[in-house]
């Protein structure tokens, strides 16, 4: 693979943010965290750093969005709710992203420059310093990054009592499972579209088709690990209701893709998704046919890892690509090199990748 190809992609990419920088900054406003309008604010305020990459504290953007009078008001509300935003959680406890985690983050707000993309961390921080984090932030003043305290974000929501009994914290899934209630949760509080961390998106994500949906990873298998609904959509209650009332620490995908396949198709009054494809599986929400986020299945996930690429692949109609992290993560993608994966990351998530590239100490994520 010939490296300096990729050069003038880069420098057009670094020109065009750099303008994109500059327009953001008139509609974006980035100096609300400076206002010191509520006495009550906590004890230990962000680093001027953090502030200005649109780090915040979720409780922060709350009493933000309280207070109705000031011209914070309406980023924090639109942080808190906006059907627009599309969302990520890290739910490990981590401070930082790993690059592929990062390329997710960073290709979705590249392809989706004027919609809120966010990424919820559980610390009281994140570590910017661990490359090339900071430098994505810097680049696309669309990502908002949201420190939350798991306690309170539970506290006073119908799944208050699953967090706080503490069942889950026991369960050999106890990540996955933390990971299934807390997407939800994020809907029931502010809407948008939720997606794992182990995607690349690879279109704009058309908000019209990418509305009150939920995905099929494979024919008539439905899936949690991307889906989308407005704020306030009947189903998220039943979804809230499911999740407060039936919890199995032992079964992997029972508040998952069991979860989702389940009350869907009872909302819907259906058996099955039909394998014949009809995008609306009734009225209020559609099921959408795997060739839009999932071109490969999980049993095909090593097609990203390939150079043989024929033209009519189907990731070439598709708006993202799920790379089934927990199966593909031990599988290097070799930068600089022609593999799917590495071609994919290089024009999607080109500030992730350089810093892949330069960094000698990295030929590989
Ligand atoms: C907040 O502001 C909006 C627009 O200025 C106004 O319509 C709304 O009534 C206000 N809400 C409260 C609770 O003051
Ligand atoms: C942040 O990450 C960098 C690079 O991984 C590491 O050297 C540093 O110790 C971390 N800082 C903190 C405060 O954890
Ligand atoms: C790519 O190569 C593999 C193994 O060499 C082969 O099985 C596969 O059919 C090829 N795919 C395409 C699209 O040519």
């Amino acid at each position: 693979m010939n490296f300096r190809r990729t050069r003038p992609q880069q420098l057009i990419a670094i020109g065009s943010v750099t303008i994109f920088i500059c327009v953001y900054s008139v509609t974006w406003p980035s100096g609300i965290l400076n206002q010191k309008e509520d006495q009550d604010a906590s004890p230990a305020t962000l680093s001027a750093v953090q502030e200005h990459l649109n780090i915040v504290r979720y409780a922060d953007m709350v009493r933000w969005g309280r207070n109705n009078q000031t011209s914070s008001s309406f980023w924090a509300s639109s942080i808190l709710s906006d059907d627009r935003r599309i969302y990520f959680h890290e739910t490990t406890g981590r401070d930082h992203l790993n690059l592929r985690q990062l390329c997710a983050v960073e290709s979705t707000a590249k392809e989706n420059p004027s919609r809120s993309v966010q990424i919820f961390f559980q610390t009281d921080h994140v570590n910017v310093t661990s490359a090339p984090f900071e430098l994505v932030l810097k680049t696309y003043p669309n990502i908002a990054v949201l420190l939350i305290n798991a306690k309170d974000y539970f506290t006073a929501t119908p799944l208050e009592r699953w967090y706080s009994r503490g069942v889950w914290r026991k369960s050999p899934y106890k990540t996955e499972h933390f990971s299934d209630y807390i997407r939800i949760l994020s809907s029931f509080k502010g809407g948008g579209m939720y997606m794992d961390l182990d995607f690349v998106t690879l279109k704009p994500l058309d908000a019209d088709i990418f509305r009150n949906f939920v995905p099929e990873e494979d024919n008539a298998v439905l899936t949690g690990s991307s889906f989308h609904f407005e704020k306030g959509h009947p189903i998220v209650r039943k979804i809230m209701t499911y999740l407060a009332s039936s919890y199995r620490p032992k079964e992997w995908a029972h508040s998952g893709p069991a979860m989702m396949q389940s009350v869907v198709l009872k909302y819907c009054r259906k058996k099955l998704p039909e394998p014949t494809y009809p995008l609306f599986l009734c009225p209020e929400i559609k099921v959408l046919p795997k060739k839009y986020l999932y071109p490969y299945t999980f049993a095909d996930w090593k097609r990203l890892f390939v150079t043989n690429v024929s033209s009519s692949d189907p990731i070439f109609e598709s708006y993202a690509v799920h790379t089934y992290n927990k199966l593909s993560k031990n599988e290097p993608v070799l930068v600089g090199s022609d593999q799917l994966y590495s071609q994919i990351a290089r024009v999607h998530c080109p500030v992730t990748y350089a810093h892949a590239l330069t960094d000698l100490e990295v030929d590989f994520f």
